[in-house]
């Protein structure tokens, strides 16, 4: 069963062709970060041209990578939230074109879900060693830092969330204000790994607001810091502020694992490709850590895929939109998913 995964929800434009739900043929990925780069930030109206441009010369390369052609596919699967609302809508339209072209089963997913599944992404799949459910997954990325109850695939219960700035959002903005680039979260790294030492930081909301995040003190803890500090070394701010958002992370993400009985955790999302972050939950954690591959963390196609196999595959729910298949910007991990129906040509 190969389905084609389209995810166009910020500003990465990615088509992925990806095998039983597992092996990946092809993941082409067009980012436009250097253009918002200029911005400090992604700018919306920006995204949606670039994702118009970039998308048909992707589906042809996709193709081509995977040696398929299109009438070899099984279905066609595209995030339909939760995003921007017009860079979706291409990745929709798209979708919605191709499928009704093809005659193939369209499915509308959700994008967190896909930085779920991009664990389950392996050229190599040994599915015994797969620990079992329930599983805690940590979602942090750009835009979200979920924890989520997985109690089976599919199944979902949001646990807890950020209350303010999402843990990418932090690295990002933390990363303009030390003069790095964007996105922040490589540089912060990168700038952490050459330091000699680390600057202290609490890591916020530590002890309290459950399962909750917050991360827009930490970032005016560092504004402080940086402006009381008459020449600032940005090399131990990254350390110092780096380890402050790993440590609240794992801390929440173990506190849920013990909650709920888990026997696993799964990482997802652009800031699980943080190498602090991958380091300190595997030693931390009591059950096996699930970690995608770094380059499989942020936004990518071929996640998207590989969840929508596990839903075309079983029986797990699918609700028609067909052509009505709308783009949700606010879609929830726990809501109805996307959708699924055979076009009626
Ligand atoms: N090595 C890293 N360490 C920390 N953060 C990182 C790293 N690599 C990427 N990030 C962060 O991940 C974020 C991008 O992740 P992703 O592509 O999943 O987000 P998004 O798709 O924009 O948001 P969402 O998935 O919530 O819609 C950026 O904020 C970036 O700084
Ligand atoms: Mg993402």
């Amino acid at each position: 069963m190969r389905i084609l995964g389209i995810e166009s929800s910020c500003d990465e434009t990615a088509i992925g062709i990806v095998e039983d739900g597992r092996k990946l043929l092809s993941n082409v990925v067009s980012s436009q970060v250097e253009i918002h780069a200029r911005y400090g930030g992604i700018v919306p109206e920006v995204a949606s041209r670039q994702h118009v441009l970039a998308i048909l010369p992707i589906y042809h390369q996709a193709l081509e990578l995977a040696r398929t052609r299109p009438q070899d596919l099984d279905a066609i699967a595209v995030t339909n939230g939760p995003g921007l609302a017009g860079s979706l809508l291409v990745g929709l339209n798209f979708a919605k074109g191709l499928a009704l072209s093809l005659g193939m089963p369209l499915l509308g997913m959700n994008h967190m879900e896909g930085h779920i599944y991009a664990f389950w992404l392996e050229d190599a799949p040994d599915p015994s060693k797969e620990p079992g459910f329930p599983l805690i997954i940590l979602l942090a990325s750009g835009g979200h830092t979920e924890l989520v109850l997985m109690s089976n695939h599919g199944q979902y219960r949001l646990l807890g969330k950020t209350r303010d700035d999402s843990a990418g959002e932090a690295f990002d903005k933390a990363a303009r204000l030390l003069g790095l680039g964007f996105p922040g979260g490589p540089e912060i790294q990168r700038a952490a790994a050459g330091a000699k030492s680390s600057e202290p930081f609490t890591p916020p909301m530590l002890h309290e607001g459950g399962l909750d995040f917050s991360f827009s003190g930490l970032k005016t803890a560092l504004v402080r810091r940086v402006q009381d500090t008459p020449v600032p070394v940005v090399g131990p701010f990254a350390a110092g502020f780096q380890r402050s958002v790993v440590e609240v992370l794992v801390t929440k993400t173990l506190q849920a694992v013990g909650i709920h009985g888990a026997r696993g955790v799964i990482l997802g999302g652009g800031v699980a490709a943080n190498s602090l972050l991958r380091e300190q939950m595997q030693a931390r954690a009591p059950v096996p850590v699930l970690l995608p591959r770094p380059g499989l963390c942020t936004d990518n196609g071929a996640m998207v895929a590989a969840a929508a196999a596990f839903r075309y595959g079983s029986a797990l729910p699918r609700t028609g939109y067909g052509l009505d298949l709308d783009a949700i910007p606010s879609l929830k991990i726990d809501d109805v998913p996307g959708g699924y129906q055979t076009l009626r040509t």
